[in-house]
């Protein structure tokens, strides 16, 4: 008699068959233990004492201690039940952790067709997960957050066709993205800084040697299969944007791609100068905020057919607007609809665009601090839509510096007194920013970092009384090109004290480009997978990752880089990549 749900790791019948004991399992039993009898097997032959170690460890696992598993020691057996979990859907495993679907009908005060139901559509609703997590903790059921998700990655459709990328906003940062998309295209530049047409993925063991390229890994769109729309309230083509923004350089990298550049004209913008105290242009919709969605869903069909697109991605790269908190108003699709009927000021114009790719269907990234799409109505729209968003605000410049240092503080356990960040910057953006509304959202977006990082509940003797201070001055004789000073007062051994100084001579939207072509690829790419709601394995872009309201943000930058690559690895099919590497040194050992 089979009985099963009670083991909670996760295997897919992808990595079985592939290689053995790749996933799930690859930490209880040393890889060079198995040996793969043919392509596909359920029979593996694994020496019993490293079986009888996986499944020791497999009991602390265990949700009802059951003699016939500790019974278990033949490794037929464990493949078949790891086949059958397999099988099963996510709402079914968890159904079963409870006893099965009366038992847990009963434990909820439910009907018991409303398991069924769960049962029947694989997805235990969004409202449930967190009263199933708090009665599993009661009863000592092992249930997490990513138990309700399906862990096999979705066959990815190919990236056939156009896919059109659809900006908001066509000033610094898309000028000067669309530009270099043109000059990679043509040869005559490169698409420096971006991981998607320059990164590599390293695959299996170091011993294996085999790290393809990002872009022959995943199946991405083709560069030269890319059109771009945009809605501005300026009327500047993408011509005269790059002229005016002063990013790049004229005769080498504007004039030679003019007339490209110039193809590329603004829609009216669904703009409203109260969110955006600093800017006044003419090139704007008019009416209502339903009807301005309306209008922004006109523009997209018509853009998608004029250009013949397969599909679409929507990146906003628009300036930062006033800080709004979220509030009722935000809180489900009900509510969000009849502010937006109401013309609630709490609706601000980039949730209108977000609300409007969404419902058609389009993956939405936010460039901008902006609180736009991170709210639970527009969250649970793109899980119901069964499209991926992401966000907030691209991690270019100091913050990106600054999620680089302070883990390496903390991995040292070097103590932080103080961390004061200022920068000049003469771009639009700064303009904008100068204003205190608009700069209080920018500030949020940046302070968040260091906190989230250090752990200082964890670390109080190092971290718990730091001096963080973010200033961003307009200064217009520098134009995009951004200087960045960080004074940095750390501590080490006794408590003596240190200094670390960065100046960092950036430009801004240099930094901004490839990691918007990057996200609208990405974007793309997990449409294809079938992946919706919130993309934090996308947190590497961005300064305050969008994340799920369980968990807090990760911003540690080489946490981000390696969840992104496991993600694309795992996408695949393939092995992630835990760096434990003790395989390498296991003949040395038994010698
Ligand atoms: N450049 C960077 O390194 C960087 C880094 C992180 C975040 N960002 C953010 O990216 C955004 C764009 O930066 P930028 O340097 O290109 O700024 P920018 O001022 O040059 O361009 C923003 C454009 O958005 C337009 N706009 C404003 N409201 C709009 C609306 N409702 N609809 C459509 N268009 C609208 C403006 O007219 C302007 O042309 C800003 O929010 C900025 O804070 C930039």
């Amino acid at each position: 008699m089979w009985r099963s749900g009670w083991i909670t790791w996760a295997s897919s019948p992808v990595c079985v068959a592939k290689s053995g004991w790749r996933s799930g399992l690859t930490s209880r039993i040393p890889k060079s233990l198995v040996k793969p009898q043919g392509q596909f097997t359920h029979r593996l032959s694994v020496p019993k004492n490293a079986l009888a170690h996986a499944i020791k460890n497999l009991h602390r696992r265990i949700c009802h201690p059951d003699p016939f598993y500790r019974d278990l020691h033949d490794n037929e057996k464990f493949v078949r039940i790891s086949a059958m979990e397999q099988k099963a859907n996510a709402a079914e495993r968890i159904i079963r952790r409870f006893g099965g679907q009366s038992a847990l009908a009963a434990l909820l005060g439910k009907r018991q067709s409303t398991i069924e139901h769960w049962a029947r559509t694989g997805r235990v609703p969004a409202q449930w997960q967190m009263p199933l997590m708090s009665l599993g903790r009661q009863r000592g059921v092992v249930l997490e957050a990513r138990d309700f998700v399906e862990l096999k990655p979705n066959p990815i459709q190919p990236a056939e066709g156009r896919l059109g990328i659809l900006l908001v906003g066509l000033g610094a940062v898309a000028s000067t993205f669309i530009s270099g998309v043109e000059h990679a295209r043509r040869g005559s530049g490169r698409p420096v800084g971006s991981l998607t047409q320059m990164g590599a993925i390293r695959l299996g063991k170091r011993t294996e040697n085999h790290s393809p390229l990002i872009r022959e890994f995943v199946p991405l769109a083709n560069l030269d299969d890319i059109v771009f729309g945009a809605w501005d309230p300026f009327p500047d083509n993408a011509y005269e944007a790059a002229v005016k923004c002063g990013v790049l350089d004229r005769h080498e990298h504007i004039e030679p791609i003019a007339d490209f550049l110039k193809s590329i004209k603004p829609m009216p913008a669904a703009f409203d100068q109260y969110y955006v105290k600093r800017l006044n242009a003419p090139n704007v919709k008019r009416g209502a905020k339903m009807e301005l969605t309306e209008q922004i869903r006109a523009d997209i069909r018509t853009f998608k057919s004029a250009n013949n697109c397969d599909r679409l991605v929507m990146v906003w790269c628009a300036s930062t607007e006033i800080y709004i908190e979220e509030g009722p108003s935000h809180l489900n699709l009900e509510s969000f609809e009849a502010a937006l009927d109401a013309n609630d000021e709490t609706i601000a114009p980039s949730m209108l665009y977000a609300y409007a790719a969404l419902m058609e269907g389009i993956p939405f990234a936010n460039g901008s601090p902006n609180l736009t799409a991170d709210i639970p109505a527009l969250v649970k729209l793109a899980i119901d839509q069964g499209v991926p968003i992401c966000g907030k605000d691209f991690k270019t410049g100091q913050t990106l510096i600054k999620t680089v240092l302070a883990p390496m503080l903390k991995a040292r356990m070097l103590g932080l007194n103080g961390w004061y960040s200022t920068n000049i910057l003469g771009n639009r953006d700064g303009e904008v920013l100068d204003d205190p509304e608009s700069f209080k959202t920018k500030e949020e977006s940046k302070l968040g970092v260091l906190e989230h990082i250090l752990q200082p509940q964890l670390y109080p003797e190092l971290y718990s009384d730091v001096y963080h201070k973010v200033r961003i001055n307009y200064y217009p004789p520098r134009g995009d090109n951004k200087e960045g000073w960080d004074n940095i007062d750390i501590f080490g051994w006794l408590g003596y004290p240190m200094q670390v100084k960065i100046d960092f001579l950036c430009r801004d939207s240099i930094l901004a480009a490839p990691l918007l072509l990057d996200l609208a690829l990405f974007l793309d790419l997990a449409k294809r997978a079938g992946m919706k709601g919130i993309q934090e394995w996308l947190s590497f872009y961005f300064k305050s990752p969008q994340h799920a309201a369980t968990v807090y943000p990760e911003h540690d930058f080489f946490i981000q880089q390696t969840k992104l690559k496991n993600t694309l690895r795992w996408m695949m099919g393939e092995e992630q990549i835990t760096h434990l590497g003790l395989e390498y040194y296991q003949d040395y050992q038994e010698d």
